[in-house]
């Protein structure tokens, strides 16, 4: 069979660490299907699925079964985050027989209210987690900052959309991650800060890495292409964990990505359905909006724009997610994609964005009627076609498979914290 790829570019597959698939739980905003089928329209090969699912991926018969259902169904290849948090430290040993990508820890409440863990128990989850090797990403608020700020509002009856920025000070980012740098430089855990969204999160950021904390950032397409100029005109659907800021966060965010302060691009993908995006109650509306499938073409539009080049996006959307999650597939082998993971993409197609036509089972973003140039236009996943002239080959349900099993185990760096490990070790055999 011939295939014509001329006037194209071959990429790598983007590995987007950071998804909301929804399944098992919520199969009216998404499942294993339609996401990896969102997926493969956005030239994702590899997406890291999280864990506030239903139930929450909390031990090792739960992530059994989150496995059977994403190797039925997926059309891209795939790891599953652990929960991480006061209730899962006896249950890490499970999660790790079971074949985890890495761990998650909600420092602040969000979408599934997962309970956070306070200073005390999230110093002793870091420790486990050093103890195993594996990267623990991070939602990075301060729930007590949050909590407080929210309940004075609420009594206030402050119900409009700045509410939410209002309960959601940038400070409470900043915050958590300066704590989780910290706890991270006592103990040798390895994380990474999710969805970075504030220009002064890079301040501790930059200074925990000139430490050597082993510590990695991603950010999203909305930290740097919206801002609160953008709330008026989609309310309750902008709405997300952290918020959208003010614009003068858009460039230093875009330039630390740049830079590789920020490491990674990922998506938060978090899918949710119209009447829940739509409600009118800035406290009820669930937050969050799909973002896997528009990730590529938003960026490839910023390189068409002259603000980066080709391969600093491929660093941040494929090479750097595969270094720092140990994902290159034989040693040797740093060039990521290179095991036929590839998305083919056209830089000068131009393309406006239509929730309606997406794959996603969420028909609700930000993005809707967005003008981008650069579309993928073929997606191989391990070689085979799983997305072909923007259309879903069918067959390769079912494709998609863990990638933990290739994950390289790095040894941990333990500081200051063997005494405490050794006695929460023995405590839990
Ligand atoms: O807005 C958000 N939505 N932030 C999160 O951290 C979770 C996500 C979701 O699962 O919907
Ligand atoms: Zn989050
Ligand atoms: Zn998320």
């Amino acid at each position: 069979e011939l295939f014509d790829a001329g006037g194209l570019y071959i990429l790598p597959g983007a590995i987007d660490d950071h998804v909301h698939f929804r399944d098992p739980g919520y199969p009216h905003k998404e499942d294993w299907e339609s996401g990896t089928a969102a997926a493969a329209f956005g030239g994702v090969t590899c997406v890291f699925d999280m864990p506030n699912t239903i139930p929450p991926t909390a031990n090792g018969e739960i992530l059994a079964a989150k496995h059977a259902i994403a190797a039925s169904k997926a059309h891209v290849d795939y790891g599953l985050y652990g929960l991480l948090g006061d209730n899962t430290i006896a249950t890490v040993p499970e999660l790790i027989d079971g074949g985890i990508i890495g761990f998650k820890l909600y420092m602040g409440n969000t979408f599934g209210k997962i309970p956070s863990p306070d200073t005390g128990a999230t110093l002793e989850c870091f420790e486990v987690a050093a103890a195993t090797g594996k990267r623990v990403s991070l939602h990075a608020e301060n729930n007590e900052i949050m909590e407080r700020r929210q309940k004075r509002l609420m009594a206030a009856g402050k119900k409009d959309q700045w509410a939410h920025l209002a309960a959601r000070p940038n400070v409470v980012a900043v915050e958590a991650v300066s704590r989780a740098a910290i706890l991270a430089e006592w103990t040798g855990a390895r994380i990474h800060v999710l969805h970075i969204s504030t220009a002064e999160e890079l301040r501790p950021l930059r200074e925990a890495k000139a430490r050597g904390v082993d510590i990695t950032g991603e950010t999203c397409p909305h930290y740097f292409l919206l801002s609160t100029d953008d709330y008026a005109r989609v309310p309750g659907i902008i709405a997300v964990n952290p918020p959208v800021r003010e614009r003068q966060n858009q460039q230093p965010i875009f330039d630390a990505l740049v830079d590789g302060t920020i490491d990674v691009i990922a998506t938060d993908h978090a899918p949710h359905a119209y009447e829940e995006k739509t409600r009118n109650d800035i406290w009820t509306v669930d937050c969050g909006f799909p973002g896997v499938e528009t990730q590529m073409s938003l960026m490839l539009t910023q390189v068409n724009a002259g603000r980066m080049t080709i391969s600093d996006y491929v660093r941040m959307s494929a090479y750097n997610p595969a270094r720092i999650w140990g994902l290159f597939p034989r040693k040797g082998a740093l060039l990521p994609g290179s095991d036929a993971d590839i998305a083919i993409v056209d830089l000068d197609r131009d393309h406006i964005i239509r929730d309606a036509e997406t794959q996603s089972r969420s028909k609700v973003s930000p993005w809707d009627g967005y003008k981008v140039k650069g579309l993928p236009i073929h997606t191989l996943v391990r070689g085979r076609f799983v997305m072909k002239d923007r259309k879903l080959v069918p067959a390769t349900k079912g494709w998609g498979r863990s990638v933990h099993t290739i994950q390289a185990m790095p040894a941990p760096v333990v500081r200051n914290t063997e005494h405490s490990m050794q006695a929460i070790t023995q405590g839990a055999a």
